[in-house]
């Protein structure tokens, strides 16, 4: 099993379904570690009372992103960390970090992508018009929001939707795109040239997933 970091600041609900998706025998990708960049984070209270290895590295007592990123890096190190989940995880990170996981670093981010990066995504949609959105798991890039897309899942846009109402229902797909999005990943199923291979062509593999 790949030896995965999950990297929250907040609620943590996709990490509680990374976690208990990869209870289940079968799966690739064991969670070694749940790391916040803010302490009261409630997730960390959640995967403490998992009995998860949990560490918050708070970014306010680091003099700059690249000291943070080195005392991150360090307890990946030290707990032979092979994947990074970002689930929730509100900083940006250094090109330099960024390359050292390449490949080997996700994330989910509650718009189709490549539409809407950035915060305030459902209220973009809304105010856009669009009658579908969704989320889509991607390898993290230097550039925000941006790299190849692993998995995504479309959800309706309704009448008299609220950021709020369409947030709760594109988050019920992120908990289970994600467990099949690091799934595929850990088990080395993404083929090598991502970068080339269409949208399309992956959701066939997807729709076999759920
Ligand atoms: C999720 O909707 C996730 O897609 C989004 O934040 C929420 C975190 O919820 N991520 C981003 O906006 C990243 N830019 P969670 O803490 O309950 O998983």
């Amino acid at each position: 099993k790949k030896r995965t970091a999950i990297l929250i600041s907040g609620r943590g609900s996709n990490m509680q379904s990374l976690v208990e998706a990869s209870r289940a025998a079968d799966y690739p990708a064991e969670i070694v570690l749940v790391a916040s960049n803010r302490p009261e984070a409630p997730g960390i209270a959640w995967a403490k009372a998992q009995g998860l290895r949990t560490a918050i590295i708070d970014h306010k007592h680091y003099p700059s992103r690249a000291v943070f990123e080195g005392a991150l890096q360090a307890i990946l190190d030290e707990q032979r960390v092979e994947l990074v989940a970002l689930a929730g995880f509100m900083r940006l990170m250094t090109p330099a970090f960024v390359e050292h996981w390449r490949d080997r670093m996700i994330n989910i981010h509650p718009s189709l992508l490549p539409s809407f990066k950035g915060l305030h995504t459902h209220e973009r949609a809304i105010e856009a018009g669009v009658k579908i959105t969704g989320c889509t798991v991607h390898f993290v890039r230097p550039e925000m929001d941006e790299g190849p897309i692993i998995a995504q899942a479309a959800v309706p846009v309704l009448p008299g939707d609220s950021p709020e109402t369409l947030a709760a229902r594109v988050l019920a797909i992120e908990h289970r795109v994600y467990p099949a999005a690091l799934r595929l990943v850990a088990a080395g199923q993404v083929p090598n040239d991502q970068e080339k291979v269409t949208i399309n062509q992956h959701s066939g593999e997807m729709n076999s997933l759920f």
